[in-house]
């Protein structure tokens, strides 16, 4: 296994210059302008700058929320939100487990009015449930101009378990239209550990360990915790259509290209993720010029494959002008999702679907190919698939490419499992795909402790030891199936980053991932390294 020789580690300080949004390692005091300066202990939990969309925000109450681009405190984009009924709509974000209870964070919002407004006073709120009882507490208020920038300051501990856990800023007497920019949400945490053997040693040689990872890991604690044990990262969403072309021929790369940079700098592969997807994807791309939905007929078909093909090219383009030879993106999830075991073709009904009919997947697979080349691997990756009928209509679709000729490298198994999973599935899916000849890669792993509809309302120590024997399981079968894996990457860095703390619906204290909250080892973590310290 190749030694990880961590450049992020030699480095006394990590520097994010928030304002250029750019990363910068440095062993040397920070510029003049330099934005704050993250300690190797503080762990940013949210970082949230506007300028690929809206992060997640959503109106809170009657009010409007958009993105507003060419009004920016740092960057080029910021949050305007208007059409307000009431002092206390706003523009909040679901921060259900992300705030760990009983620990201290700081928030930092900026904010300024609309231009023309009169000078208001803006509150940053948490509201909170526990039971039937929801509270709100008042972090910050201050009086606000329109124009300068004014930062809303606070430290804040969450008393106790919660959920329905929002974050927002409100008025104070005024319906003023504001923007909010630059959220920055951090804690402090315990060292991360030196003395546990990195990740990347436990597994074989040839199969790359990855996380998938957004600009809150890329800083402080989490960034050491993932040079230390990771040989790769998958951008979380920044690679997404969504992220990449919010509007057409308008390109936001500064998301990827932080992550893609701290790749470079720690000689991390990078698994790109995702061209085409139901989600994430913008309405644009299946609408003609009038703004109408596209049809099936032959100029639509020609107009979407076209706009297709440009997006990979204009990915490739950057990766090229950016990166040169040393372009850390080696594999793309070329089409992910695409399958549906009920219906006859076994292909999901979407709106790529939908325009272009089955034979879509195929076109990407042949774009992509002539785009981006021999050297990186591509794969159709999808959800479930170590479900039997999942299974069978993937194998039945893979099948099918590659008797087509379509230039298929692999199938990507995106493994969201939890307790109740047979492990034995994963092992015969793995089989399955061997056989057909295919590269394979398990690209999203977690393994969540509460049942389907089980919301938790705390982290039992039973089921996290009872999770270590799981990974445990499922370590065993990713080293009998090494020559055919790729890779096996985790979906998140540690349990506060999960997706699923938030999906499909509110689980604080989910914890599906290898270090807990504090980034320290799980027995989940132990489970993978070394199951004989497993009590
Ligand atoms: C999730 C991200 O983790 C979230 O941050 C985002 O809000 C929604 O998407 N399958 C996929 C991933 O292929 O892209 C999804 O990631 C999780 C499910």
């Amino acid at each position: 296994m190749r030694r990880l020789v961590p450049a992020v580690l030699a480095s006394a300080l990590l520097v994010l210059v928030v304002a250029s949004g750019l990363l910068v390692l440095s062993d040397d005091e920070p510029a003049p302008d330099a934005g704050p300066v993250l300690e190797q202990r503080t762990s940013t939990v949210l970082a949230a700058d506007f300028e690929g969309g809206l992060d997640g925000w959503e109106a809170l109450g009657p009010a409007r929320v958009e993105q507003r681009p060419g009004d920016a405190h740092g960057g080029a984009a910021s949050l305007v939100t208007t059409a307000r009924a009431e002092a206390w709509n706003g523009a909040a974000l679901d921060v259900t487990g992300l705030l760990t209870p009983g620990t201290e964070h700081a928030v930092s919002v900026w904010v300024r009015l609309a231009p023309g407004s009169e000078p208001a006073d803006l509150q940053l709120t948490v509201r909170h449930r526990t039971g039937d009882e929801t509270t709100h507490d008042h972090l910050v208020s201050q009086a606000v101009t329109a124009d300068a920038w004014t930062e809303l300051r606070a430290a804040y501990t969450l008393p106790g378990a919660a959920e329905d856990v929002d974050m927002y800023v409100e008025s104070l007497g005024s319906l003023t239209d504001f923007l909010v920019d630059d959220v920055l949400v951090t804690k402090e945490t315990p060292p991360v550990q030196t003395d546990v053997p990195p990740l990347a040693d436990a597994f074989p040689d040839g199969v790359e360990v990855g996380t998938a990872v957004a600009r809150q890991d890329l800083v402080g604690a989490p960034a050491e915790l993932l040079t230390r044990h990771f040989t790769m990262v998958t951008p979380e969403n920044a690679l997404k259509p969504a992220s990449v072309q919010p509007r057409e021929g308008e390109w936001t790369f500064e998301r990827a290209d932080e992550v893609l940079d701290l790749a470079v700098e720690n000689d991390l592969r990078v698994y790109g993720h995702t061209l085409v997807w139901h989600r994430s994807t913008p309405d644009w791309f299946f609408e003609g010029p009038d703004g109408e939905p596209l049809g099936d007929g032959p100029e639509d078909r020609a107009l979407l494959l076209a706009r297709l093909e440009a997006h990979m090219r204009a990915i490739r383009t950057h990766l090229d002008e950016r990166y040169g030879d040393a372009d850390p993106v080696w594999a793309w999830d070329v089409v992910n999702e695409a399958v549906d075991p009920e219906q006859d073709d076994g292909l999901r009904r979407n709106e790529w679907y939908r325009v272009l009919g089955p034979g879509y997947v195929a076109d990407a697979f042949r774009i992509a190919d002539e785009v981006f080349g021999e050297d990186t691997l591509l794969f159709l990756n999808d959800y479930d698939t170590e479900s039997p009928a999942k299974r069978q209509a993937v194998a039945d679709i893979v099948r099918r490419l590659l008797d087509e000729g379509v230039p298929i490298d692999g199938v990507g198994h995106q493994m969201h499992v939890n307790l109740t999973t047979p492990v034995h599935r994963i092992e015969v899916t793995l089989d399955t795909f061997a056989e057909l000849g295919v590269r394979q890669a398990i690209t999203e792993l977690d393994v969540s402790i509460s049942a389907t509809g089980e919301v938790l309302d705390r982290t039992p120590p039973d089921r996290l030891a009872e999770q270590g024997r799981y990974y445990r399981d499922v370590m065993d079968v990713v080293t009998r199936h090494a020559p055919e894996l790729e890779s096996v990457s985790f979906w998140g860095l540690y349990d506060t980053r999960s997706w699923l703390r938030t999906w499909p619906r509110d689980r604080p204290f989910e914890a599906p991932l290898l270090f807990d909250d504090d980034l320290q080892a799980k027995p989940a973590f132990w489970g993978v390294v070394d199951p004989s310290r497993l009590g």
